[in-house]
């Protein structure tokens, strides 16, 4: 079984048997006499990339191109790397680039189809829960600039994107619980149906995630269809991810990574406080969401003293405006708020209530 989520031009599969659509797709004549490659890291070439041979028709010759797994990878000079590649295997204008991996791949996959002569087609299989619920869906590529993240950047949209949840099982938990961050983002700024489902409960009580992430699709889907550039509804899926990025920035510079969904659920935290302070997200709700999040996520290590430093990677975020830091919250559970400008006193506040609370 396969479920189709439209998108602008083009469909969304999944299911576990969005992968025959996909090899149906490469039979296509829309696809016949055009060279393919695989983009992959280390992990999925050896976890996922047999998988997908499978589907793959035998006439079709793919190339495949590997890359260092990691967000620290995901340079402009990963994508030279990837550039020069499909140039040496003779990719031209018609080739299709297909990205095989969590939000890394994604990123960097689709920056570099849509900068590579000017722009080549590019298809989507997240192997990420990350991948699958957000990074993947929505046309938004991108590589850091040093640390500053996904400040170099596009917006097209891919050919067309299959999920399958048969990756998932290549992955360790903790991924899978950085990618519940987004599940549980879209359910807070869209939808307290899928909260009601959500709250008070730990990730692991879903003993399958496939209508989970098609249900998630389906919200990041219907928001990006009415706003493909980000000029308004669209930036509230950037709900967590002010303070979320700046923990993250942060942490790495320390030397102590943290995926980038327990970096957003940190995030989600101190932007549910700030809500519940400068908007109307009532206390109950605020200590639902609490509840929900200390029951599924670490508490990062931060100290009261990196506030400052905190603060200056957030003054880099790309969603600032007139150098004022800008955040999107939340009204109230289900319902996102964009364009909030936050003064400084009130983020070391959140943050505050984030080290101690
Ligand atoms: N990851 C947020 C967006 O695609 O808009």
């Amino acid at each position: 079984m396969y479920k189709q989520v439209k998108l602008l031009d083009h469909y969304i599969i999944t299911g576990q048997d969005s992968l025959t659509v996909f090899k149906t797709l490469l039979e296509s004549g829309d696809y016949k006499d055009r060279s393919f490659f695989i983009l992959t890291d280390e992990n999925t070439s050896q976890y996922c990339l047999e998988i997908l041979r499978d589907y793959i028709p035998e006439k079709t010759v793919i190339s495949v191109i590997s890359i260092s797994a990691g967000e620290k990878n995901k340079s402009i000079n990963t994508a030279e790397f990837i550039w020069k590649e499909l140039n040496q295997k003779h990719a031209d204008r018609n080739s299709v680039l297909i990205n095989l991996g969590g939000g890394t791949i994604s990123d960097i996959g689709g920056f570099v189809a849509s900068n590579y002569k000017r722009g080549i087609s590019f298809i989507n299989i997240p192997t990420t829960l990350m991948g699958m619920v957000d990074a993947a869906i929505g046309g938004k590529n991108a590589v850091n600039l040093n640390e500053i993240k996904n400040s170099i950047g596009t917006y097209r949209q891919p050919d067309s994107v299959y999920i399958n949840p048969v990756f998932l099982k290549t992955l360790p938990q903790s991924e899978i619980l950085s990618g519940y961050a987004e599940i549980f983002k879209y359910a807070l700024i869209n939808d307290s149906g899928l909260w009601e489902i959500l709250k008070k409960k730990s990730f692991t009580a879903f003993e399958s995630l496939e209508d989970l992430i098609t249900y998630s699709v389906l919200i990041k889907a219907e928001i990006v269809e009415q706003d493909p550039w980000e000029k308004g509804i669209r930036k509230t899926l950037n709900f967590g991810h002010t303070l979320g990025h700046a923990f993250e920035t942060f942490l790495n510079r320390m030397n102590r990574p943290v995926s980038h969904g327990y970096a957003v659920a940190a995030g989600i935290l101190c932007e549910s406080y700030l809500s519940m302070r400068i908007n109307k997200l009532q206390k109950k709700e605020f200590e639902a969401i609490t509840t929900t999040i200390h029951l599924n996520f670490p508490k990062l290590l931060i100290r009261e003293n990196n506030d400052q430093e905190l603060i200056s990677i957030m003054k880099n975020d790309k969603k600032n405006q007139q150098d004022k830091i800008n955040c999107s919250l939340l009204n109230q559970i289900g319902e996102g708020k964009y364009d909030q400008l936050i003064p400084e006193e009130l983020l070391i506040e959140a943050l505050n209530y984030y080290i101690h609370g």
